[in-house]
């Protein structure tokens, strides 16, 4: 029987791309999510690309109880959940300035009763979704998995580190557990199809979603946020990689704690950087974007943004060697994914 596998923000961004990677590689996936930045209409999406059974529960990973439920229901219609991919948080980093509080509660409490409900199921595999935030603004780059926490640069980031240090703390009181944290850099792009893609709330903090709609008329030109910054073009650089080369990395790490790999290891955890190992700067992502549709970007330059990290991108070594994974996808492929969903969203009329 294939193993099930619980996708904890399933209707969100990057769950809904590694459901349909997860069940393409022969899992069976179950999704949760609780919709405070999602709807239904990805979980249909997911369903039509799967062309399968996909379970969906409408639940909050801090409702112990509704949690217990799934667990539960899955085991009684004979299918153990052998693993978590957890996803479920709030990402948004302006918001989480504005609302520390909301952060704190959504992201750590629910990874907290998370892990709880895991383990009274004997649960033993989880794959956590962090983040290149933990690293703050390094010294170094490409940053590689030992460099430093520095102090978080928002509350976001904040619950990102907490988080990674209470599933270590967990697997310290519970040894047969399993932890692959996955830091992501920026993923971008949207799946082939354009049945599912990333559906931004309201204006897009992030450059890609924002670019997209300028393009498509929806906003204003685009601000480059600084372009003075110590690049070479003097705007910040980013390692964006394809949304789908990032849910395959998910089904890499799962297949990996399956093979107990982890198990030779004393620690039972393992962080990967997940990115291209290449950085782009803003201007550069224009660009490319301008090449590969053949349309025009409308952009200004503008301030600088407070609080981005002027450049940082991955050293992916430890995934390609440890996980077997890289990306496959160019960054030409990813705006053109992006922009191919842009152009399906109701609200690009
Ligand atoms: P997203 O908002 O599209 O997806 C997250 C999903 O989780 C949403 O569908 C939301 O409704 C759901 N959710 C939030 N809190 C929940 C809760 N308490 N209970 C149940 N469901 C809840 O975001 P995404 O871009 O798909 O991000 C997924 C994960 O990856 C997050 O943990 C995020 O912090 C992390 N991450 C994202 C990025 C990025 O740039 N997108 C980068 C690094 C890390
Ligand atoms: C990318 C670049 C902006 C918008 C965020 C989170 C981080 C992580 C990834 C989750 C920057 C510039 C942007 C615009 C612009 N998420 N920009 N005009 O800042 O790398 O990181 O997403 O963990 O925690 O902070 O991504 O897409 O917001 O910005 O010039 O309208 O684009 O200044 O240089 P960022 P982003």
């Amino acid at each position: 029987m294939k193993s099930s596998i619980l996708v904890t923000g399933g209707a969100g961004y990057i769950g809904s791309h590694t459901a349909v990677s997860l069940a393409k590689a022969g899992f069976r996936v179950v999704l949760l999510d609780n919709f405070s930045n999602s709807d239904f209409q990805a979980v249909q999406g997911v369903r039509s690309l799967i062309n399968a059974e996909v379970p969906f529960y409408e639940v909050d990973c801090r409702d112990t109880d509704g949690l217990f439920d799934v667990f539960r229901i899955e085991k009684e219609k004979g299918h153990v959940i052998k693993g978590v991919i957890h996803f479920a948080a709030l990402k948004s980093v302006g918001e989480s300035v504005e609302n520390p509080e909301l952060y704190k509660d959504n992201n750590i409490l629910g990874t907290e009763r998370l892990l709880e409900v895991m383990r009274a199921f004997d649960v033993e595999n989880l794959v956590f979704s962090s983040s290149c935030t933990v690293y703050g603004e390094p010294e170094v780059v490409p940053v590689d998995e030992n460099a430093p926490f520095l102090e978080a640069e928002s509350p976001y980031g904040f619950t990102k580190q907490a988080c990674e240090r209470l599933i270590v703390n967990h697997l310290t009181r519970n040894p047969k557990f399993n932890a692959v944290i996955l830091r992501y850099f920026n993923p971008i792009g949207a799946h082939p199809s354009a049945v599912i893609g990333e559906s931004p709330r309201g204006v897009p903090n992030n450059l890609i979603p924002y670019l997209c709609q300028s393009v498509a008329g929806i906003r204003g030109a685009l601000h480059v946020f600084g372009t003075d910054y110590p690049t070479p073009d003097g705007s910040c650089i980013r390692d964006y990689l394809h949304v789908m080369d990032l849910a395959e990395a998910h089904v890499a790490a799962l297949e990996f704690l399956f093979k107990d790999k982890l198990r030779d290891k004393d620690t039972g955890w393992r962080a990967y950087n997940l990115g291209t190992g290449k950085g782009a700067s803003v201007l550069e992502v224009i660009q490319a974007f301008e090449k590969v549709t053949g349309l025009e970007v409308p952009y200004s330059i503008a301030e600088r943004r407070e609080g981005d990290v002027v450049a940082i991108w991955a050293n992916a070594s430890r995934a390609k060697d440890e996980l077997g994974w890289q990306t496959k996808r160019s960054l030409e492929e990813a705006l053109n994914d992006s922009w191919r969903w842009q152009k399906k969203r109701p609200d690009s009329q």
